[in-house]
């Protein structure tokens, strides 16, 4: 099974490596890890709070739908390697992905317990 390796966060200090079945979304296998990433649309490819960087991998992954394309137009400090973390899904191969400063802000606002450690988000 793939092995996705998300680069730290506010919330998660060290990596987190997780495997998961080919299929799985980034944002399904970041939930799953317990690593903060943003879905204010609820996955429905509407925001671009789920922003992630695939630093290593990306190459496995399918290409984006015309959909993804235009959300990800709207995001912050979009890269060569980005993507939508709700619509991309992961192939065979193993990932290494940063989670954008968008993204953890937005998991911020989404979950107001995270209130006043923007300072402490690094990417
Ligand atoms: S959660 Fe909104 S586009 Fe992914």
């Amino acid at each position: 099974m793939p092995v996705i390796r998300f680069m730290p966060t506010f919330l998660t200090p060290d990596e987190v490596v997780i495997e998961v079945e080919p299929g799985v979304t980034l944002q399904e296998a970041a939930e799953e890890a317990g690593v903060p990433m943003g879905d204010a649309c609820g996955g429905n490819c509407a925001c671009s709070t789920c922003h992630v960087h695939v630093v290593e991998g990306f190459d496995s992954l399918e290409e984006m739908e015309d959909e993804e394309d235009d959300i990800l137009g709207k995001a912050e400090d979009v890269q060569m390697v980005s993507r939508l973390g709700c619509q991309t899904e992961v192939a065979d191969a193993d990932l290494k992905v940063r989670i954008t400063r968008e993204s953890q802000v937005a998991f911020i606002n989404e979950h107001p317990e995270h209130r006043g450690r923007e300072g402490e988000i690094e990417v």
